[in-house]
C-alpha cells in the first residue's frame, strides 16, 4: 500500500442492525469520493447485513476487535475469517478503550494484527499516551513501546498493510482534542520510529510508505487542521461518524485538503 487518505469511523457499542442499515443506505447514496478511502467500523453484529445493504466499493467496513486464534475453544471472540465472510478489509486493533478496560497488552495487539495479515485484513493499529503520561514528559517512550511491541516480528512487506493511527487517551471522547502543533508532532515521531530513528523498525522506504491517521475529538471544525500536517493521512473519528451529515461533511473535507 502506498501513502493515501483515509476516514475511519469508529461506531463503539452505538447503534443498532437497523440503525447501522439505515445510516448506510443514506451514507452511500450521498458520499461522492474518489481520493479517500471511507471505513466504517459497526459492532460485530451488525457487520453481516451492512455487507448485504452497501451496494458498491465506495464505503468499506472494518471491524473493532479481532481474535488472534484462527478457531476453536475461545468462547465470545469473532475469528478473522469471520470477519472476511462479513466482508471486513479494515480492523481496529489495540484501541485505547481495549487497553483501559479489557486488559489489551502490547503483546496481544501484536497477536492481534498478525491475525488480521494472516486473513489479508488491514489493521488500524491505536497508539496514544494518557493524560499523565503527556503531563510526566512519557509521551514518547508510550509511543514507541506500543509501536515496538505492535510491531515485533512483523516483516516489511505485512507491516506496509497496516494504518497507524495516534489517538492521545486524554482526547478521545472528551471535546478536547489534541492541537495540531501537538498532533503533528507525534505523527512525526511515529514515522521517525517506524523509518528513521536508530533502531528503526523498517527502514525508510517502508516507514515513508505507512499511514497514520489523528484520532481523538477529530470534527467537522478541527478536520482540516489535522490533515494539513505532513505526516497525518487521514482521521479515525468515533463521535462525529454516528451523525450522517457530520461523517459525510468529513469525506467532504478529507477530499479537499
Ligand atoms: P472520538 O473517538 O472521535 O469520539 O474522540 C475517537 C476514537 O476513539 O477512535
Amino acid at each position: 500500500m502506498s501513502r493515501q487518505k483515509y476516514l475511519i469511523g469508529n461506531w463503539k457499542m452505538n447503534n443498532t442492525i437497523a440503525k447501522t442499515e439505515q445510516f448506510l443506505l443514506n451514507f452511500e447514496k450521498q458520499l461522492n469520493t474518489s481520493k479517500t478511502t471511507v471505513v466504517i467500523a459497526p459492532s460485530f453484529v451488525s457487520l453481516s447485513s451492512a455487507s448485504k445493504v452497501l451496494k458498491s466499493d465506495r464505503v468499506k467496513l472494518g471491524a473493532q476487535n479481532i481474535a488472534w486464534e484462527d478457531s476453536g475453544a475461545f468462547t465470545g471472540e469473532i475469528s478473522g475469517e469471520m470477519l472476511k465472510e462479513c466482508k471486513v478489509t479494515f480492523c481496529i486493533v489495540g484501541h485505547s478503550e481495549r487497553r483501559q478496560y479489557f486488559g489489551e497488552s502490547d503483546e496481544t495487539v501484536n497477536k492481534r494484527i498478525k491475525a488480521c495479515l494472516r486473513q489479508g485484513i488491514n489493521p488500524v493499529l491505536c497508539v496514544g499516551e494518557t493524560l499523565y503520561e503527556r503531563q510526566h514528559n512519557m509521551t514518547n517512550q508510550t509511543i514507541k513501546r506500543q509501536l515496538q511491541g505492535a510491531f515485533d516480528s512483523i516483516a516489511s512487506q505485512q507491516a506496509e498493510k497496516c494504518i497507524v493511527a495516534y489517538e492521545p487517551v486524554w482526547a478521545i471522547g472528551t471535546g478536547m482534542s489534541a492541537n495540531e502543533a501537538q498532533a503533528g508532532q507525534v505523527a512525526g515521531q511515529i514515522r521517525d520510529c517506524l523509518s528513521v530513528l536508530y533502531p528503526s523498525l523498517y527502514g525508510q522506504e517502508i516507514g515513508q510508505k505507512i499511514c497514520i491517521l489523528y484520532g481523538g475529538s477529530a470534527n467537522t471544525k478541527n478536520a482540516s487542521l489535522f490533515l494539513n500536517c505532513a505526516d497525518i493521512d487521514g482521521l479515525l473519528v468515533g463521535g462525529a461518524s454516528l451523525f450522517v451529515d457530520d461523517f459525510l461533511q468529513l469525506a467532504h473535507i478529507c477530499e479537499s485538503v
